[in-house]
């Protein structure tokens, strides 16, 4: 699974290299391999045995699949990352005005449309250290070392970790701007959702800020075709979930004999991600003792991914402590930015 990608570790502790001092990056290691395993196992165990069986979406984010996203935010049905882009070209300018000392981006991914933030921070004078904060270490580690190159004044202190879990792995230093950007907070439950704003306000202090890229409710068709477009790359993402599961967990499961399923849910106002099984499915996932049987028809829910209206989110932030600064959306309603502060 994702975070062992690269250089995991089994000592318990987190682990930091590089000194701020010396001008080399830090890279804090929060995920434990031993203790990531076995969350992981139970997880699996449970999501597998489900009535409706379901596996979490962070199994998406090997090499590959981190790969298979990058290709997505280039499909042309794949609005929500030039939505966003474009946003955060509009509007980085107003963000420099609140003073950033240190930018911290959770799901930072690539960090490719971080640029155009970062470029109007370091231009206000203010930015000291990018934080880009990701389970998988490799794309992290590949983040930084572009990123290093194009801001040879800045610090950067990497965090691979959970953000369910390691919020505490913030480092101090504001004000701080924390980004959640592409819309992944869609990828979280409603339950979910709300106990993660709230561990973000407890984690933040009254002069931070927050700026969560949320996408936005609108015609069906466009958002289904943004989930199943033409050239199949979604398709292989979602499918490259089970060889993740085959390769980390000695599972059996054969992509192939599921196909790639794309809904609109109108009353949860969310897509869901299936693998629907094309022929009868009798597959093992062997460190884990677990047969899975499913007959044609029969699917395995991969992601949600909600989508949002400016208010109803507003109200949500407000609920977990966050009062909005600004909302900004893009040209046609497509897409949201939400500034936010801790309002105590
Ligand atoms: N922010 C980027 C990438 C979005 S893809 C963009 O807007 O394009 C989602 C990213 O979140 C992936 O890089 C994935 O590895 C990371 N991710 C998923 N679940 C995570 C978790 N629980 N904790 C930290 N990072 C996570
Ligand atoms: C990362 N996340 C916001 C993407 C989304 O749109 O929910 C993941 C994705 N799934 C399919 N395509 C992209």
């Amino acid at each position: 699974m994702t975070p062992p990608h690269a250089g995991s570790r089994s000592n318990g502790q987190a682990t930091s290299r590089g000194s701020e001092a010396d001008g080399e990056p830090t890279i804090d290691v929060r995920l434990d391999a031993r203790e990531w395993q076995e969350a992981r196992d139970a997880e699996v165990r449970r999501g597998l045995s489900a009535d409706q069986p379901w596996l979490s979406p962070v199994w998406f984010y090997d090499e590959h699949g981190s790969d298979l996203f990058d290709e997505i935010t280039r499909l042309p049905e794949y609005y929500q990352t030039r939505a966003e882009r474009r946003l955060l070209e509009d509007h980085a300018p107003e963000l420099a005005e609140h003073g950033v000392v240190t930018m911290v981006e959770l799901g930072s991914g690539t960090s490719d449309k971080t640029e155009v933030i970062l470029d109007a921070l370091v231009e206000s004078g203010r930015l000291r250290t990018y934080v880009p904060f990701d389970v998988s270490e490799a794309t992290l580690r590949q983040a930084i070392d572009r990123l290093r190159v194009r801001y040879p004044g800045l610090r950067f202190h990497g965090v691979v970790g959970d953000f369910h879990r390691h919020l505490g792995a913030i480092p101090e230093g504001g004000p701080r701007l924390v980004a959640f950007l592409g819309g992944t907070i869609g990828n979280l439950r409603p339950a979910e959702r709300k106990r993660f704003l709230f561990d973000l306000d407890c984690a933040l202090e009254r002069q931070d800020l927050v700026l969560i890229g949320i996408d936005l409710v609108k015609e069906p068709a466009r958002i289904v075709s943004a989930y199943d477009d033409s050239r199949g790359v979604t398709a292989a993402f979602n499918r490259n979930a089970l060889t993740v599961l085959d390769r980390e967990l000695h599972a059996d499961l054969d992509p192939d004999d599921f196909e790639h399923v794309a809904r609109w849910n109108e009353d949860e106002r969310w897509i869901e991600m299936r693998l629907r099984a094309r022929r009868p499915v009798h597959a093992s996932v062997a460190d884990l003792d677990l047969t899975i049987d499913l007959r044609p028809g029969e699917d395995l829910l991969t992601e949600i991914s909600a989508k949002f209206s400016p208010e109803g989110f507003a109200a949500e932030l407000w609920e977990s402590g966050f009062e909005e600064v600004e909302t900004w959306v893009s040209e046609g309603e497509e897409f949201g930015l939400v500034l936010a502060r801790p309002y105590c």
